[in-house]
């Protein structure tokens, strides 16, 4: 191998990892299935619709509310960890459901999961 031949073989060992770098997504995707699963398990969907409205408001709504709000996902994990007041349609207000999950990443994952509804 002549020394032109050693920069290329560089070159192009640089290149690939550039390439791998770049394809790697900036955030973790949403995993869709556990979201609804770790939901359903909250009973989450008794009170709010993919789209419908119930005691609570829809997620399309709240992924709508909270669109590019750069503190969206901690702002819902707060929301589903505080038990903070909500106020439901007829004007009374209680705490609002505290979610039960393993770990914080299930939770910021569902709080992804709603703000891509
Ligand atoms: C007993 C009914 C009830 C259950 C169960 C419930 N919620 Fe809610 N949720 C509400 C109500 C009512 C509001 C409206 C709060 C307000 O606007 O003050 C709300 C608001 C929200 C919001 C919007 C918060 C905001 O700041 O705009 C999200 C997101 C949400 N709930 C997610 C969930 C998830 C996820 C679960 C399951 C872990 C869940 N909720 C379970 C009634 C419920």
């Amino acid at each position: 191998m002549n020394k032109s031949q050693i920069y290329q073989g560089l070159m192009a060992a640089a290149l690939t990892t550039a390439a791998l770098a770049f394809a790697a997504p900036a955030y973790a995707a949403v995993d869709a299935a556990a979201a609804e699963a770790l939901a359903r398990q909250n009973n989450c969907f008794k009170c709010h619709g993919l789209t419908k409205k119930k005691d609570g408001p829809s997620f399309q709504e709240s992924a709508a509310k909270f669109k590019g709000k750069p503190d969206a996902e901690a702002r819902i994990v707060h929301h589903l960890t505080s038990g903070e007041k909500a106020k439901f349609p007829d004007d009374h207000e209680e705490d609002h459901k505290i979610i039960k999950a393993k770990d914080e990443a299930e939770i910021k994952n569902l709080a992804n999961w709603i703000l891509s509804q």
